[in-house]
C-alpha cells in the first residue's frame, strides 16, 4: 500500500455557495510532503470511506495542505460527510500526494475549470503565476455566488487573467468558446477540469479547431460508465512477469479482485478507474482500458499501463509488470 499520514483538520472555510474548502496539518505539526499542482490525495474520511481529492492552493507552502468539496446530491458519501460531519481537530488519515495531472513545459497554459474542478486548476494559475509562465484562467459556475476562491481569483495578476462566467448570464460553455481556444498554439498546453460533458465538449471544439490531443489535458472527478453487463464480458488470464503466477480472471470480476483474493498485493485506492493508484505495466497482451485516469494516447502507447481495479483484456492473455 501507498504511504500513509496523520493530519488533524486546522478549517474549514466557505468557498462560495456550494463548497467548503478543508486545510488540513500534520498531526506532528511538521511540513507535509512536497507536492506539484494537479496532485491529489486519498482521504479516509471514515472506516470503509475514501475519497480523492485534488490539492488546492499554494503548493509551496508545506505547512497545510487545502482540499476544496463540493456539496453534492448525488454524493456517494464523501460529499455528505465532509460538509455535515467533518470538524475541526479531526484526525485523519491521507496519503502521499500522488500527480496524474502535471504540469508540463510550456510558453503559456489555457485552464478551464467548470465547478469544483477548479480546485487543482487554482493550484496551477498560482504556481504559472510565480514561475511567470503567461496563463488565461476560465472558470465557468452556475451563477454569481457559486464560485470558490473568488477574491484570490478577482485579484490582479502579472502573467495571466483570469475569467469567470456565469451559466445563467448566458454564458454556459455549451455557448461560449475561450478566445484563446481560438487558434491552436505549439507551445500552448490547455488543462480542463470538471464535469465529464464539459470536458468532452471543450475536448472536441479543441480538436475540431485543430489542437493536438496532446496538448490537451483532462482530469475527470467522476468515474466514466464503464464495462457492460457482466454476460458480455469474456474470461481471460494475466501472468505476473516477476512470479511467473497464473490466473484466470471470469467475466464478473475483476483482475485487481482476483488478485487479492490470491493474497498478491494490489495498491487499490477509488476501485473505479480514476485514482492510478493500481496502474500497472503490462508487457504483453492488448488492454481494454475502462479506466478515466489515463490520456487517451496513453492508452494507445507502445508501454501502457492498466487499471487492475476496472480494465479487462481484448486479448487471451496478459503478462503483467508486478
Ligand atoms: S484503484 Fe483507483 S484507478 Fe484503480
Amino acid at each position: 500500500m501507498s504511504e500513509t499520514l496523520t493530519v488533524l483538520v486546522d478549517g474549514l472555510f466557505r468557498q462560495g455557495r456550494h463548497n467548503l474548502s478543508v486545510s488540513l496539518v500534520a498531526e506532528n505539526g511538521g511540513l507535509l510532503p512536497a507536492w506539484q499542482p494537479g496532485a491529489h490525495i486519498d482521504v479516509h474520511l471514515r472506516a470503509g470511506l475514501v475519497r480523492q481529492y485534488s490539492l488546492t492552493g499554494d503548493s509551496t507552502a508545506r505547512h497545510h495542505y487545502h482540499i476544496c468539496v463540493a456539496r453534492d446530491a448525488q454524493s456517494r458519501g464523501g460529499s455528505h460527510y465532509v460538509h455535515e460531519t467533518l470538524r475541526p481537530g479531526q484526525r485523519l488519515t491521507i496519503s502521499a500526494p500522488r500527480n496524474l495531472f502535471p504540469l508540463a513545459p510550456a510558453g503559456k497554459v489555457i485552464l478551464l475549470a467548470a465547478g469544483i474542478g477548479i480546485t487543482p486548476l487554482y493550484a496551477m494559475m498560482q504556481a504559472l503565476e510565480a514561475g511567470s509562465v503567461p496563463f488565461a484562467l476560465h472558470y465557468y459556475v452556475k451563477q454569481r455566488g457559486d464560485a470558490a476562491f473568488l477574491s484570490a481569483l478577482n485579484a490582479p495578476f502579472r502573467h495571466g487573467s483570469c475569467q469567470i462566467w456565469y451559466s445563467d448570464e448566458g454564458h454556459s460553455p455549451r455557448c461560449h468558446l475561450p478566445d484563446e481556444l481560438r487558434e491552436p498554439a505549439g507551445s500552448t498546453q490547455v488543462y480542463l477540469c470538471g464535469p465529464a460533458g464539459f470536458m468532452t465538449h471543450l475536448q472536441q471544439q479543441a480538436l475540431a479547431l485543430g489542437w493536438p490531443a496532446s496538448q490537451l489535458h483532462t482530469e475527470a472527478f467522476k468515474p466514466a460508465a464503464i464495462g457492460g453487463p457482466a454476460s458480455t464480458e469474456e474470461t481471460f488470464s494475466v501472468t505476473l512477469a516477476r512470479s511467473g503466477q497464473q490466473f484466470t480472471i471470469p467475466a464478473d470480476r475483476t483482475i485487481a479482485s482476483v488478485l487479492l483474493e490470491q493474497n498478491v498485493a494490489v495498491p487499490l485506492s477509488c476501485e473505479m478507474g480514476m485514482c492510478g493508484a493500481c496502474l500497472t505495466r503490462v508487457i504483453e497482451g492488448e488492454v481494454d482500458h475502462r479506466d478515466t485516469v489515463q490520456s487517451a494516447a496513453e492508452k494507445s502507447s507502445s508501454d501502457q499501463a492498466i487499471a487492475l481495479c476496472c480494465s479487462r483484456a481484448r486479448s487471451a492473455h496478459l503478462l503483467l509488470d508486478m
